[in-house]
């Protein structure tokens, strides 16, 4: 009896496994043993069912060509993240082929996944001076034809999306590592006014919409986060409707922690929200070609996460926007490519488990 009541357990596990394993060879056992005893995830459940999570919204940013290729990718940001943004889905190079001509459907889809697992939209980005068409750059007119594209864009995405994104980086990378505006294409066309007039427009659009200045740099380059601070300032004293600044924190496992608190107080001294916008700590900032993952670098990794973490919960509560990692796993990190380096900056490795850096980032709220 008892032979027989084995031999059919056995059949029945093996025969759930031998179907996962055609498309996904470790999927079975990696998911049970989860399943079994890990319960935590970096979002507060809908539920609230799971305990480990963290006290504000958790975003990731996203390439929807994997999200729709890849159920492994796609699980993590169901599971882990309250909050996406489009890695490329919105900016003016996806949205406007032509300047006549706007194409939503990348974007649409994302919105889409975001309303069927309730999840927070973030705008990336109305104005940047990269990832942009060419006929921006080859764009003819004085400055009302400049200015009324560029109303024209603000205010046509801004509507387009009301009411499904919550929030937008209105001005993307707009200041040099000396702290003054960089000489953008926009700044050349329509002056320095432009991040004023950009965000008059967006407010205009949807006044429902929180509005962020984002930029890079600003935990290592003092005079870039010194000018951008000083540039906001004056941006309130104007009345200019700005609600937050988002500090990229694309980063690296070597750099003092204190550079990233300091960071942060500097930047929500100015009583504006604050969002931790594409974060990820990489392990191979001098780029070298045989360096190989260890667990102390992995140690030294979760270390930084929780560090970065704990110093963003440390600020006021009404202006933790939240923090958002840029991709998903160390195999789609936008770091390996841009770089063409081997590199591990994220909480998830290449295939999909989590690493020591999850668990920093749990840790940096307990
Ligand atoms: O989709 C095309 C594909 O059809 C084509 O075959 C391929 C080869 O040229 O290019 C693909 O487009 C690439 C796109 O990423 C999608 O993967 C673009 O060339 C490439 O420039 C684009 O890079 C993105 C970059 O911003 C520029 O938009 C990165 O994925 C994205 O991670 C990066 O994100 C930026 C933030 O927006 C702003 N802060 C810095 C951050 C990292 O650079």
């Amino acid at each position: 009896m008892n032979n027989f009541k084995i031999l059919l357990a056995f059949l029945v596990i093996g025969c759930t496994s031998c179907a996962k394993n055609d498309s996904e060879p470790n999927q079975v056992t990696a998911d049970k043993t989860i399943a079994a005893t890990d319960v935590s995830t970096l979002k507060l459940s809908d539920d609230n069912t799971f305990q480990n999570t963290l006290p504000f919204p958790i975003g990731v940013g996203i390439n929807m060509g994997i999200l729709k290729r890849d159920s492994r990718y796609r699980d993590i940001v169901i599971k882990e993240y309250n909050s996406i943004s489009a890695e490329t889905a919105m900016k003016m190079k996806s949205l406007r082929p032509s300047a006549t001509t706007y194409k939503w459907s990348e974007a649409d889809d994302l919105v889409k996944f975001a309303e069927e697992n309730n999840k927070r939209v973030y705008g990336h980005a109305l104005i940047w001076g990269n990832s942009l068409p060419g006929w921006v750059k080859d764009f003819k007119g004085g400055y009302p034809e400049w200015k009324q594209m560029f109303k024209a864009h603000i205010t046509q995405v801004v509507k387009h999306f009301k009411g499904k994104v919550v929030a937008w980086d209105v001005i993307n990378e707009a200041f040099a590592d000396n702290g003054d505006l960089k000489n953008t294409i926009w700044r050349q066309k329509l002056g320095p006014n432009y991040i004023d007039m950009a965000f008059i427009f967006a407010h205009r659009a949807d006044p429902s919409a929180i509005l962020f200045i984002n930029d890079y740099g600003m935990e290592y380059g003092n005079n870039k986060r010194r000018g951008l601070v000083k540039y906001v300032e004056g941006m309130i004293e104007r009345g200019i409707p700005i609600d937050g600044i988002g500090t990229q924190f694309h980063s690296r496992v070597n750099l003092p922690d204190a550079k990233f608190s300091r960071a942060l107080n500097e930047i929500a001294a100015t009583g504006l929200k604050v969002h931790i916008s594409e974060m990820e700590i990489s392990l191979n900032p001098a780029s070298l070609q045989s360096l190989l993952l260890s667990s102390l670098l992995e140690r030294e990794q979760a270390a930084k996460y929780e560090y970065i973490v704990r110093s963003y919960n440390a600020l006021p509560k009404k202006q933790q926007f939240g923090i958002t990692l840029w991709n998903v796993t160390d195999k789609d990190s936008w770091v390996l490519n841009y770089y063409d380096r081997p590199d591990w900056p994220l909480p998830f490795d290449g295939n999909y488990q989590k690493k020591p850096a999850y668990q920093g980032i749990l840790d940096g709220v307990n």
